[in-house]
Order: C-alpha cells, then sequence, then structure tokens
C-alpha cells in the first residue's frame, strides 16, 4: 500500500484483503477476525513504517490537517495517551522538548517514554488524576486537551455506553477548569448517545463546535471527534480566590468533581 493513501481498513471489503488469518486451534472467532483485520490495515502498516506507536496518529493528524489544532509552543494535555500515537505526533509540531516539555500525558497503563513529554501512569477517574495533570503542566494553563480515552466494554451495551459518556464527561470537565481562554478541546464520543447534554455544555463554554470522523476512524465504528474552539474562559461568580462550583453533565451517573490545585495563566 502507497505510503498516506488515506483508506481505512473499514472501507475495504473482504475481496481485498491480502492477508487471510486460519482460524487456530483455542484462538476464537473474534480474536481470528481481529488478526485478519490488523493484518490487513494500511494504517495499521503505515504506523509500523513511519515509527508511529499507533494507527490512531493518523487521527490526529488528519483532525490537525484539516482544523489545524496544533501550533508551535502549545501545551498540550492528552488524556488516554498510551501506545503515544497522539503524543507523538504533537511533540514535534509544538515543539516540545526535554529541556522545555510542553505536553502531559496520561493513561492508566504503562508506556515507553516519548522525547518532550511528561507521562503520568495512572487512571483518569482518580480523585488526584486531575491535580497531577496540572502540578505535571507546572502549573500554567493549556491551550488544547486531547482525549482519546475510551473504557474498556464489558458486553453490556446501556453500561458500556454511560461508563464511555462517563469519560467524555469527565474529560469536557477537566478541560473547561484547565483551557486558557482561546482552548480547543478534542474528545472521542461514540455516535448514538446522550450526547445533547455534553453538546450543550460546551457550546456554553466554547464558540464553536463540531463533529469529525477521520478517515483513519474506522467505518464500522461508532466512534467520531467532537471538537470544541475557543474557549471562553473561567468566570467566577464569587471572586477571585473562590473554588469554582462542579461542572455537573448528566448526574447521578456521572458525578463530577472538583479540581484540586491552582492554575496560573
Ligand atoms: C484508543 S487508546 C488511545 C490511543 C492514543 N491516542 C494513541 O494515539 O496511541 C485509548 C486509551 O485510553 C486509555 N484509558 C481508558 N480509560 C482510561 C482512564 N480512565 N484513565 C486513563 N486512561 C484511560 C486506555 O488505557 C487506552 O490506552
Amino acid at each position: 500500500m502507497a505510503k498516506g493513501t488515506g483508506q481505512g481498513s473499514g472501507r475495504r471489503s473482504a475481496t481485498d484483503l491480502k492477508v487471510r488469518v486460519k482460524t487456530a486451534k483455542g484462538r476464537k472467532i473474534g480474536s481470528t477476525l481481529w488478526l485478519q483485520r490488523q493484518l490487513n490495515d494500511p494504517y495499521v502498516a503505515r504506523a509500523r513504517a513511519e515509527g508511529y506507536r499507533s494507527r490512531a496518529a493518523f487521527k490526529l493528524q488528519e483532525l490537525d490537517e484539516r482544523y489545524h489544532l496544533l501550533r508551535k509552543g502549545q501545551r498540550i494535555v492528552d488524556l488516554g495517551a498510551a501506545p503515544g500515537g497522539w503524543s507523538q505526533i504533537a511533540a514535534p509540531i509544538v515543539g516540545s522538548t526535554e529541556a522545555n516539555p510542553l505536553i502531559v500525558g496520561i493513561d492508566y497503563l504503562e508506556m515507553d517514554p516519548i522525547s518532550g513529554v511528561i507521562l503520568l501512569q495512572k487512571d483518569f477517574n482518580d480523585e488526584d488524576a486531575p491535580a497531577a495533570l496540572i502540578a505535571a503542566l507546572g502549573g500554567h494553563k493549556a491551550d488544547l486537551v486531547l482525549s482519546d480515552m475510551a473504557a474498556p466494554t464489558t458486553g453490556h451495551r446501556a453500561t458500556d455506553h454511560l461508563r464511555i459518556m462517563a469519560l467524555v464527561e469527565l474529560a469536557a470537565d477537566f478541560a473547561i477548569r484547565v483551557l486558557a481562554p482561546g482552548g480547543t478541546f478534542v474528545a472521542k464520543v461514540f455516535q448514538g448517545g446522550t450526547e445533547h447534554e455534553l453538546l450543550a455544555l460546551l457550546k456554553r463554554h466554547f464558540a464553536t463546535t463540531l463533529h469529525a470522523k477521520p478517515k483513519a476512524s474506522r467505518a464500522d465504528s461508532a466512534e467520531t471527534y467532537l471538537l470544541a474552539r475557543g474557549f471562553k474562559g473561567m468566570r467566577s461568580r464569587a471572586g477571585p480566590g473562590a473554588v469554582a462550583a462542579p461542572i455537573r453533565v448528566h448526574s447521578p451517573v456521572t458525578p463530577t468533581r472538583l479540581l484540586i490545585g491552582s492554575i496560573t495563566p
């Protein structure tokens, strides 16, 4: 496959398959199909050839090409960073270096280091995760909050949906508290759910919101990306020094939390 053809595997028919995987003893049909899809996925091949850790890297690359998200000198938070494709794409563009790291990533999975990126191995649901991220940002506000987080599925549709939405809402709540005015929030969401409340919240805090599905996102996947740009800034009604109230999206399933720690502009 030629470099950069931009054809997602989900758009290919079964007859396009180059590698067919035989069912091996003990391997479930689902695993066989997953392996077959990986072996025939041009983005997997491209990621390997270009030294990216994940095919997901091309999703951010494509979103950046279309919406100019990444700029030199930006501070970025990468939520659900492992194995590191998005941080790999962003670091050279923003000019994040060992001496002046501008990107902070978090994931509960262990990750190999990425030059110029501070990586926290931690669950974003942990009470102290936002404070840890803010501390790693050196107390500075962020220009871009990225969330590619996806909760592991249980197989129970309703539960899975609530867990996924809870993560996105937590990410949005964090973004609203940590972004500098003018900042951007990008999050993976899943179509066909209770998204309107989240969208309403983002519309209140950002100048524009839109959905985008990069070609690198499999066509048969319900995932899409929500982009909220032009953050309007946090206004505290109670005056300086006051702690802002937590933002609720749709509790009680998704209780949001107060951030601990202070942010300097
Ligand atoms: C699709 S992958 C991210 C791929 C990444 N953007 C890349 O380019 O390599 C989703 C990640 O979200 C992480 N994740 C899911 N829930 C999380 C949580 N509660 N806290 C931290 N990371 C989480 C998973 O461990 C997984 O590594």
